[in-house]
């Protein structure tokens, strides 16, 4: 059996379909969701449902029980996983399972990116647990730009603080099928992928792809990143949520999110999804 926990979100969708396009029965597989009813498609596709709240420890043992290997794919609520993800560590271990493979952050033992601390503390918790484990250490998603372009077009500009830093990109799918080959292979545990795209490009370098695609005029401005914070508040983002992407913007200009590991390539059997290709797909489903 094999569990993916946020099973409901945008990642562990496409893992789930990246197990069944490999062969895997949909009854082998276990979605372990916050919220069953949003999963109504994953059981109509024959896949097992199973509630796993990660702030609700009582779900999370029953959930992974008989789980010959499960994906723990780190929640989204910054400021809160450590509580949240150690409730996981241990329903692991009481429902005696023996492999876990994570979702941390790329070069997540050497970022000074505020993002990558609930990431270490989670791989120590792991480490700690005795579960044989793989760190599957994503980079950004090219997602993280190509779902929101909406005020880019508007205002025909990407704001940002990353100077002119390069960030390794690679698509969701591509970090699904990275999942999925881990899951379904005999690799070696204990050990952590930096998985990251094949070419890195900067904001502007990004933006300037987007334009070349979409015929508009569109370009990157940076701004000082306590600016860029002001900015994504004035916009209407929560402060702490503004204070985190200017950080991580600051991550970028310090070259902390690529990596020459050659990992994501090596583990899918083909090259990375290009940038060009990434923003071809976004930009026709616009
Ligand atoms: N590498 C990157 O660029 C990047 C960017 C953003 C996030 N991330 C990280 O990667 C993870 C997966 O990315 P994604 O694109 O799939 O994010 P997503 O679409 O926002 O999905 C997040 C998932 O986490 C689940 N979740 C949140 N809190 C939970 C809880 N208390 N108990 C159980 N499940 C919970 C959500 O459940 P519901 O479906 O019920 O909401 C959802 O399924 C994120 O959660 C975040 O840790 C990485």
């Amino acid at each position: 059996m094999i569990t993916v926990t946020a099973a409901t979100g945008h990642l562990g969708r496409l893992v789930v379909r990246s197990l069944l396009d490999r062969g895997v029965p949909a009854g082998e597989i276990v979605a372990a969701v916050r919220d069953p009813g949003k999963a109504a498609d994953l059981a109509a596709a024959g896949v097992q449902v199973r509630e796993a709240d990660y702030d609700r420890p009582e779900t999370l043992a029953p959930a992974f029980v008989g789980a010959d290997r499960l994906l723990f794919i780190s929640g989204s609520e910054v400021g809160r996983r450590v509580a949240q993800h150690a409730n996981v560590v241990a329903a692991a271990v009481a429902a005696g399972v023996p492999f876990l493979a994570y979702t941390s952050i790329l070069n997540a033992d050497t970022t000074a990116m505020e993002l990558a601390a609930e990431h270490r503390v989670t791989e120590k918790l792991i480490r700690d647990s005795g579960i044989p484990y793989v760190f599957l250490r994503n980079g950004w998603y090219i997602e993280n730009y190509t779902d929101n372009l909406g005020p880019v077009f508007e205002h025909g500009v990407l704001l940002g603080a990353a100077g002119d830093g390069r960030l390794a990109g690679a698509t969701r799918a591509d970090y699904a099928d990275a999942a999925a080959a881990v899951l379904l292979g005999d690799g070696p545990t204990g050990v952590a992928y930096e998985l990251a795209g094949d070419t890195p490009f900067s904001l502007a370098e990004l933006v300037a792809e987007v334009a070349a695609q979409s015929g508009r005029t569109l370009a990157y401005q940076d701004l000082p990143a306590d600016a860029y914070a002001k900015t994504l508040v004035e916009a209407g983002l929560p402060a702490a949520v503004a204070q985190t992407l200017a950080d991580c913007d600051l991550g970028i200009a310090r070259g902390e999110l690529v990596t020459d590991s050659g990992d994501l390539t090596a583990l899918i059997g083909r090259p990375a999804t290009s940038l060009t290709a990434a923003v071809g797909a976004a930009l026709k489903t616009d």
